[in-house]
């Protein structure tokens, strides 16, 4: 496959060289973002609503109930940046409290996917007078735009929902953490969301839902590689499985091959033989425990404000200093 120039590849020949690299490994892996394009991120948008998957209404519920909180004393402007959020209903929660006591509020929304900054845009008009700005990018380079913004005074606060940190290995968690923390000034703030330790049962529930949402979620990853590099996988010849590696702390998704097989992927110039019961690793979401979260904020330089948790679902939401 040829590169448009020595060093700069397109998306789609990105996607090619990961996958290639990827599913020549000793444990097979794909990397988890590519579980979101169109189908991916409708599919994961529905699973948010599953009952077996609590994160998202207990994070909405932390947010409803104590956002005031969150954002308090931070002084005006302030500018709120979110880091891969979404719809923008939870934006929306931590919003209400600042415009309700007129600070002077502005929202930069950092995505890699334009439609998910359309939506978010859409969803924050409820709030006429509120200026958003989207950035098309990673969360770092977005943020770097974001606070390039910054004029005199504004108080910047970071939002990182949804325990998106829990799909980051916990050294790389720490070192994105950090790089957070260096785009930020002594007084600005971040928000943290993230899933707790719960007992094996709800967690593999949570990743292998009854209905089946999940696997079509993880499935979905070889059904956008056969579609985008032509490739042959049957999709019924592999298994979602969710698995609890206790001592990592992590739930894992594979998808298990069924039988032993080979795959032709003309895209990415290959052709990947599977053992049966070989399995590919899609995606790993780390838990945590109160502390925990704590520490790693502070191992990137930041303090803990304060911390507030749903006991049942267990989930946290942790605002930190930056300091
Ligand atoms: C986006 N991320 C935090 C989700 C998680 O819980 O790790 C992705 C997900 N994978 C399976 N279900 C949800």
């Amino acid at each position: 496959m040829a590169p448009t120039s020595a060093s700069v590849l397109t998306p789609r020949q990105r996607f090619a060289e990961d996958v290639r690299r990827d599913l020549d490994r000793p444990q097979k892996r794909l990397q988890p973002q590519y579980l979101y394009d169109a189908l991916g991120s409708q599919l994961f948008e529905a699973i948010c609503e599953l009952p077996e998957y609590r994160i998202t209404r207990a994070e909405r519920g932390l947010l409803a109930a104590n956002a005031g909180e969150m954002s308090a004393g931070l002084a005006s402007p302030v500018t709120l940046v979110e880091l891969g959020g979404g719809s923008g209903e939870k934006l929306a929660l931590l919003i209400e409290p600042l415009v309700r006591s007129l600070r002077d509020v502005s929202v930069d929304l950092v995505d890699v996917s334009a439609t998910a900054i359309a939506l978010a845009t859409r969803t924050l008009g409820r709030f006429p007078a509120l200026p958003v700005t989207g950035h098309e990018a990673t969360y770092e380079d977005g943020l770097g735009e974001a606070v390039a913004k910054r004029s005199g005074d504004d108080t910047i606060l970071v939002a990182f929902l949804g325990s998106n940190i829990g799909n980051l290995d916990p050294a790389e968690a720490r070192a994105f953490l950090g790089r957070v923390r260096s785009a930020l000034r002594a007084s600005d703030r971040l928000v943290l969301g993230a899933d707790l330790v719960k007992p094996e049962a709800d967690l593999v529930l949570a990743y292998d839902d009854p209905l089946g949402v999940t696997a079509a979620f993880n499935k979905n990853l070889l059904g956008r590689i056969n579609r985008e590099l032509g490739a042959n996988f049957d999709l019924d010849q592999f298994a979602h499985r969710a698995v609890w590696n206790a001592s990592a702390s992590r739930v894992e998704m594979h998808l298990e091959s069924l039988c032993d097989q080979s795959v032709s992927l003309p895209g990415a110039n290959c052709q990947v033989l599977f053992a049966e019961g070989e399995s590919i690793w899609t995606e790993s979401s780390y838990k945590y425990n109160e502390d925990g979260i704590a520490e790693m904020g502070a191992a990137a330089g930041f303090a803990r404000r304060d911390q507030w948790v749903d006991g049942e679902a267990r989930f946290a939401v942790t605002a930190f200093d930056a300091v």
